[in-house]
């Protein structure tokens, strides 16, 4: 990995060179948690080096988002956590650009970042915040933004494979710890430890499933209560971080005996107690304290058109755009339980190697690949690829994500999503793990079948050759 990262360092330092010709830069990002830290930090970056800078957000980089920015005849263009598919797209148009991103690359490009050109992968080893953290502290001293390129990093689940963050995450990770803005830790992972009353942690549990509990809230007091655990202090909710250790203690040992006497199986109880991420600048008992839930803040502003507020949070707004954020979040965490609710009601159709739900206009697109991720907790059978439909503009979003086992079996659901979706007019890509794509509005069925077979042949393939 030091060997890695020396490569990418020196890469780094070449599209620094090339950013400093210029002195205006237009950034186009995505508009996910990845997508707004890495714009958070690159901005942030240009900020401390005098340069003038705008910013654009996107769904997607596709051909039409392509057009309007070289219309726009920008000096330069950095591209964050987007552009590696549309490296041919790009020069062809004659955009003068930098590429800092970690998805899978299709064609090249001069300057170009992306940890799967140096030997690292990109769906766990370092996220678009991350390569564009290296970017900006070849820019300057900007090692504090080590703690938006962790966000970035968690934002896109990286750190699930291992259990925890590794390679290239890990090394910013250790700098931001002797930076002294982060810390890592082995703590309860059940979401919203900084900012929610307990009982919430256990009624929205979802990995693991907490069979009783989850999605009850009078059940989830009561368990509380028959643990002895005090739920107010000064009329207000306690959460967590209120907790005393032997408090903490005790609710993690009656979480172990309730989920084995459930039947859960032990692989799964222990992802009850992993590594945490804390971001120690900021104020107790706010999202951005926790890495997982200051993700989840920025995904409920840039995913509903309010890019510009994440922004602002990214580059230290504590003030109006933190406030913003967090009535966008509580309509966010509605979504995602009303989403939920519905794929649980209407069932999911399963075929031979794939299993699928059409959310039509009853879920936002911007929104249908988190569920997708989530409703792998009610599904009946986990062992196959979830795809989800939603309605877009001018077509049919697609969202997969798969699951570790499925990986080592055989599947890249980055390769079937970008191959079956050209295959039926459509585009999309995005990592072995997690993927998506567009596709027309009259090719929902064809596609699924197409797509049904193209992973069976992965798994096939992998089956044959062991
Ligand atoms: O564009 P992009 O890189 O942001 O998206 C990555 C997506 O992959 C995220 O939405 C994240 O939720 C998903 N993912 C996942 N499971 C993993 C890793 C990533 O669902 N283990
Ligand atoms: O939108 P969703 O969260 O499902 O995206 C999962 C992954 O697929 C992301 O990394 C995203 O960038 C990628 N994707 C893509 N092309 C699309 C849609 C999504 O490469 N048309
Ligand atoms: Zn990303």
């Amino acid at each position: 990995m030091t060997e890695i990262i020396e490569i990418f360092r020196k890469e780094a330092g070449r599209c620094a060179e090339k950013i400093k010709k210029h002195r205006s830069v237009h950034v186009v990002s995505h508009i996910d948690a990845d997508g707004l830290t890495s714009a958070g930090i690159i901005c942030t970056a240009l900020e401390r080096g005098n340069f003038d800078y705008t910013t654009r957000f996107v769904k997607q980089l596709d051909e039409k988002a392509l057009n309007t920015i070289a219309d726009e005849n920008h000096e330069l263009v950095v591209f964050t956590d987007l552009g590696s598919g549309m490296c041919e797209h790009i020069k062809s148009r004659g955009i003068n650009a930098v590429i800092s991103d970690h998805h899978q690359p299709q064609g090249t490009l001069e300057f170009h970042l992306n940890p799967h050109l140096f030997g690292a992968n990109g769906s766990y080893e370092l996220s678009g915040s991350g390569s564009t953290y290296l970017l900006a502290s070849a820019l300057g001293k900007n090692r504090d933004l080590s703690s938006l390129a962790i966000v970035g990093a968690i934002g896109d689940m990286q750190h699930l494979k291992m259990g925890q963050l590794v390679g290239i995450n890990r090394i910013i990770l250790e700098e931001g710890v002797k930076g002294g803005d982060l810390e890592f830790k082995k703590d309860l992972t059940l979401f919203g430890k900084q900012t929610r009353p307990i009982y919430k942690l256990l009624q929205y549990s979802s990995d693991p499933y907490l069979p009783g509990l989850t999605g009850d809230e009078e059940a989830c007091i009561n368990f509380l209560h028959s643990l002895n655990i005090r739920f107010s202090q000064d009329e207000r909710w306690r959460r967590w971080i209120d907790l005393e250790i032997t408090e903490k203690q005790k609710i993690i040992s009656g979480l172990f005996q309730y989920c084995l006497k459930s039947g859960i199986p032990s692989y799964k109880i222990e992802r009850l107690i992993g590594e945490v991420y804390v971001l120690l600048k900021e104020r107790e008992g706010t999202e951005m304290r926790d890495a997982s839930e200051f993700s989840t803040l920025l995904n409920a502003t840039a995913r509903y058109d309010h890019a510009e507020i994440g922004l602002a949070v990214c580059m230290g707004d504590r003030e109006t755009a933190y406030e913003d954020a967090r009535k966008l979040l509580a309509e966010h965490r509605q979504n995602l339980v009303n989403g939920l609710m519905y794929v649980k009601e209407k069932g999911v159709t399963q075929l031979e190697n794939i299993q699928y739900f059409d959310a039509g206009s009853h879920i936002k697109e911007t929104i249908v690949g988190i569920i997708a991720g989530m409703s792998s907790t009610i599904v009946e059978n986990r062992n196959l690829p979830i795809i989800a439909f939603a309605k877009a503009e001018g077509g049919i979003k697609v969202s997969a994500r798969g699951t570790q086992d499925l990986i080592r079996r055989g599947v890249n659901l980055s390769e079937a999503m970008s191959t079956v979706s050209a295959e039926v007019g459509g585009a999309g890509g995005g990592h072995d793990i997690a993927a998506g794509a567009t596709i027309p509005e009259n090719a929902k069925e064809e596609f699924a079948r197409k797509l049904d077979f193209f992973i069976g042949e992965q798994l096939r393939r992998k089956a044959n050759t062991g």
